[in-house]
């Protein structure tokens, strides 16, 4: 019997234990379970944020709470990001697409008109262009940003009003680069309810310039009844930033014949007021031909034999006046005033010849190389033929010398425009130059007998819209 109850009472403890083990895995099984899902949330927060930006997190609300908007101004501020002016990526394609200058930025394209970039505008999402930098020799040291107004660049200068920021692969002494780096501003101004710029910034290769020539400045004063002024970049750490900036970054490219002609229109009028030239046609000969000559480079080498014949075919015209002058000792108002009386323009390739716009409409032109440009100079030689058409006169066509100093290298070679066509003298060829006078004096001639006299006012023209 013994053996029976002990046996019983080990039976009812281990099936006791049996149960304690079974609740025992039952609870450890629950927690198991919510451990499992607590640490399943766990996982899914730190997904999407980095634990050492959760740490930096937990820290920032009490200075948010301070004053969340100067908090995420100040961030702003210190998110404006400058980058090289000029981008070396593209050097060799500088001036293709979005060209080497700004090249993270876009212009805009509207049709006729050259492209262009303004700021702000919808598409810098309402921010400002800010500069800095003061590199006059490696365009890569200096740099452009966009900034909201609200958060400039720490250190950064307003620049109030309107400023034109011009690129410019040439250079701004040169007359007919510096035209051709200004033209599309005046086009903007003149579609821009006449707005001028209270400043300028030049830049030449993303390089800093001072400084343009006289010509232009005069041209540009005359337009906008004001000297341009530049602006001057003193310290590298202190961007300048531009309440309102137009960019050109193509010369007068994309724009169409029309908005040329308008633009040549309205700056040869601007000039003629500046200048105070009447449009009485009173002090003008029925028929002007001017021989403008340089010295130097590209000047004729028996000047007095090129006169002597244009002087003879002008002389068998009726009412034929022959000018002769030197475009280097004229001064501005002198060349705006010679143009004026001017219908048929003598002068060799040069840019002196930058002054045809400033002739009457329709007037024509007559231009002369040294020998080896027709072959080398590539479409830079064409400069003045699109010049003519483009302003509304007449390119009568060019004389290249056939003659002329020797080449070491073989004509073809590209050295021999450096080193010996590209500044070399003309000469000249008298059965030709005379035919050839003829010709255009003869088209002239009954172009004038067709024009309806204009009338004799004596007051000034009267610009478009400006
Ligand atoms: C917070 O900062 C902004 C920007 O600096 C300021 O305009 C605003 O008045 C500030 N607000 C408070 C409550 O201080
Ligand atoms: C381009 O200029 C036009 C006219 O000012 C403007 O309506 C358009 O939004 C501009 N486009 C871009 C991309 O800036
Ligand atoms: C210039 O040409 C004329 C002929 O038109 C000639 O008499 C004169 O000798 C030439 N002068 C020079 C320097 O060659
Ligand atoms: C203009 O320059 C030419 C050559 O440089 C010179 O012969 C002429 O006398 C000058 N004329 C005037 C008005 O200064
Ligand atoms: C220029 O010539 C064209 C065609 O010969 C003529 O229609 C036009 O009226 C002329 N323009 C001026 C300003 O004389
Ligand atoms: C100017 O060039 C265009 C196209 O090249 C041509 O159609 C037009 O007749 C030219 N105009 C003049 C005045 O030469
Ligand atoms: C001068 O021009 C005429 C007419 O074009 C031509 O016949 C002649 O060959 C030229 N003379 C020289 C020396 O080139």
């Amino acid at each position: 019997m013994a053996t029976i109850a002990s046996v019983w009472r080990r039976l009812v403890t281990c099936l006791s234990s049996l149960k304690f083990y079974l609740i025992l895995l039952c609870l450890v099984a629950t927690v198991f379970v919510l451990l499992q899902i607590c640490s399943f949330q766990i996982t899914q927060h730190s997904l999407s944020l980095p634990p050492a930006l959760l740490t930096y997190l937990k820290h920032q609300p009490e200075q948010q709470s301070e004053n969340k908007t100067a908090y995420l101004v100040e961030k702003l501020r210190e998110s404006v990001t400058f980058l090289p002016l000029k981008d070396i990526r593209f050097s060799n394609k500088p001036l293709e697409g979005h060209t080497w200058f700004m090249s993270s930025l876009l212009d805009n394209q509207t049709k006729g008109e050259a492209q262009y970039q303004e700021f702000p505008a919808d598409s810098s999402n309402g921010r400002l262009l800010c500069l800095k930098g003061i590199d006059e020799h490696d365009g890569s040291w200096n740099y452009y940003a966009l900034a909201w107004p609200e958060a400039l660049p720490t250190n950064a200068m307003l620049q109030e009003g309107l400023t034109f920021v011009s690129y410019n692969q040439y250079d701004y002494g040169n007359l007919w680069h510096g035209l051709s780096a200004a033209f599309p501003f005046v086009s903007w101004s003149l579609r821009n309810q006449c707005e001028k710029p209270q400043k300028w910034v030049l830049y030449h290769k993303g390089e800093l310039r001072y400084w343009m020539g006289n010509w232009l400045s005069e041209i540009l004063t005359a337009t906008y009844g004001q000297e341009p002024e530049i602006i001057h970049f003193v310290d590298k750490n202190k961007p300048v930033c531009f309440e309102k900036a137009v960019v050109m970054r193509h010369n007068e490219g994309g724009m169409s014949r029309e908005k040329r002609l308008e633009v040549f229109d309205h700056l040869r009028c601007k000039v003629r007021n500046y200048c105070n030239i009447a449009s009485s046609e009173t002090s003008k000969p029925r028929i002007g031909m001017t021989l403008l000559l340089r010295t130097g480079a590209r000047s004729f080498k028996n000047e007095s034999a090129v006169i002597n014949v244009f002087k003879r075919e002008c002389e068998r015209v009726d009412g034929c006046v022959l000018s002769v002058s030197y475009s280097n000792n004229l001064t501005f108002c002198e060349q705006v005033e010679l143009m004026k009386r001017t219908d048929v323009l003598v002068s060799p390739h040069g840019a002196q010849l930058t002054n045809l716009f400033l002739m009457d409409r329709n007037s024509s032109v007559m231009e002369f190389f040294p020998k080896g440009w027709l072959k080398l100079a590539g479409v830079g030689q064409l400069v003045y033929k699109w010049g003519a058409n483009w302003s509304g006169m007449r390119h009568e066509g060019a004389w290249h010398d056939p003659f002329g100093e020797t080449c070491k290298f073989p004509d073809t070679d590209k050295r021999c425009m450096s080193l010996v066509y590209k500044n070399a003298m003309i000469g000249y060829n008298e059965t030709y130059f005379g035919e050839w006078a003829r010709l255009v004096l003869g088209k002239v001639n009954i172009r004038k007998k067709e024009e309806i006299p204009e009338h004799n006012h004596v007051s000034l023209d009267v610009c478009s819209q400006c």
